[in-house]
């Protein structure tokens, strides 16, 4: 049994559905040991690919390979619980093979989000410094600064963390601690250039950022290499590009013709800049409600798309705009969804953003319904199943089965709807488990110790 951490991102669910759709596409049988917001313990029974895995997870931080799992006794703090764990025989185990001084970091996650520790990343990289030095070996330690309990990707990176030594990852509970490494990071500044340095970039219609682009791909369901993603709202052509990266074929089409050619400007400077293969992607002017005319050569195996999410507001507009902006999006998706069902094969799963309006910090004003898909026989899918969900309380799934990514200062939400094309035998996405049953959980988001 091989035992991972996925350090999740800000938006936790969504990252927590992208995992799980990732690893149930890729047949891996996993079971969820723990959960919090910011980090997921996962069991598998098979090794994973954690550098393919991690390019992958636009919702995933670190990715942390566990070796030892403690049952903690009371409330005792991590360093307490390590004092004799790192012998230098260990520590080999888990530093990088590097010649030069050695540099390590110590990062802390919780799965309690009440605990909090103060220089405990301290005193475990004191642990392990203490034992090198007495073999004579320099080393560096590289902690998270207070109130910060774990170091940030950029400061493994920017340290050479991973390749001078190790992130020693300690993952702490009320009655469990994990220990492990981490095994590869988030390459922020890709997502930075496949955000920011596309020529052609249009603020007024709204980006989609790569990332939530790469979630909403990995929760159109499996997907074959080649397979075919329609985008028919294309716009600049963020999910198309992150379509082909993830070795996907891409349609794009959208009404209007700068759109057109603003993809068209940003696919060539992605093909050029990622190597792509040619013939990867299709670039086609066209109504969304009537794009099957044009899509007789190609088998569209799901389609991703941010659809018009309506005016850029820098106010929240009244309730009487808002509801006239939904009526006309209805009455849009409607049309949408009638014409996908004239070349989308059965099962096939449309995953679109819509929009919702930050009303206050936590509500949002939503459309009213989803009938523009449900009348036209397709089946809304849970993002997260039904018992992990209920398990695991702080996930924040809406009562109709979508989840909100925002941000701050942004007025308009986006709202991650997953349709099915039909009617699913078994709804997929459920959780695997691997040995027994679902054991009741605590508070924390740990399971409860069952003898
Ligand atoms: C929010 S933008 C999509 C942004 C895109 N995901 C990106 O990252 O660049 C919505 C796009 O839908 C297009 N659009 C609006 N109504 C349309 C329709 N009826 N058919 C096709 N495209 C439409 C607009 O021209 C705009 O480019």
């Amino acid at each position: 049994m091989f035992q991972y951490a996925f350090i999740l991102g800000r938006v936790y669910t969504i990252s927590l559905a992208e995992l799980l759709a990732v690893l149930d596409n890729l047949s891996v049988a996993y079971r969820v040991a723990a959960c919090s917001p910011e980090v997921v313990v996962i069991e598998c029974e098979k090794q994973l690919d954690a550098v393919k895995l991690q390019a992958r997870l636009g919702g995933v931080i670190k990715i942390i390979r566990l070796f030892d799992t403690f049952q903690k006794k009371g409330k005792e703090f991590p360093s307490q619980v390590l004092t004799n764990y790192f012998t230098f025989k260990r520590i080999n185990e888990y530093f990088h093979d590097y010649t030069g001084k050695k540099q390590f970091g110590v990062s802390i996650y919780v799965l309690d989000p009440t605990l909090h520790f103060r220089d405990e990343s301290q005193r475990i990289a004191f642990l392990i410094k203490k034992v090198l030095q007495e073999q004579a070996q320099s080393v560096r330690a590289v902690i998270p600064q207070f109130p910060a309990q774990s170091l940030s990707s950029v400061l493994v990176n920017e340290n050479q963390i991973l390749q001078k030594g190790a992130e020693i990852v300690v993952i702490c509970g009320n009655q469990k601690l994990f220990v492990g490494k981490t095994l590869c990071v988030q390459n922020y500044e890709d997502y930075g250039r496949r955000d920011y340095q596309r020529p052609a970039r249009d603020e007024h219609a709204g980006m989609i950022p790569p990332k939530v682009s790469q979630s909403m791909i990995n929760l159109a369901g499996p997907l074959k290499p080649l397979d075919y993603v329609l985008d028919p709202f294309c716009g600049s052509g963020t999910i198309l590009q992150e379509s082909i990266l993830m070795g996907l074929r891409a349609i794009g089409s959208d009404l209007d013709q700068t759109a057109v050619e603003n993809s068209e400007k940003n696919l060539e400077w992605f093909r050029n800049r990622y190597h792509v293969p040619p013939n990867r992607y299709k670039l086609l002017r066209a109504h969304a409600s009537e794009i099957g005319s044009q899509l007789s050569n190609f088998k569209v195996a799901a389609v991703v798309t941010e659809g018009t999410l309506g005016p850029i507001y820098t106010k929240l507009p009244k309730k009487s705009e808002i509801d006239a902006n939904f009526k006309t999006l209805s009455k849009l998706y409607s049309q949408v969804f009638k014409e996908f069902k004239t070349f989308l094969p059965e099962g096939a799963r449309v995953v679109i953003c819509l929009p919702a309006y930050k009303v206050s910090q936590t509500d949002y004003e939503f459309m009213d319904n989803l009938d523009f898909g449900t009348e036209n026989g397709y089946t809304v899918l849970d993002p997260i199943s039904e018992p992990l969900a209920l398990k695991y309380k702080f996930l924040r799934v809406t009562g109709r089965k979508t989840m909100v990514y925002d941000r701050k200062d942004q007025i308009v939400a986006r709202e991650i709807v997953i349709f099915y094309n039909g009617i699913p035998k078994v709804e997929s996405n459920q959780e695997t488990v691997i040995e027994g049953t679902i054991v009741p959980e605590t508070e924390s988001g740990e399971e409860a110790i069952s003898n």
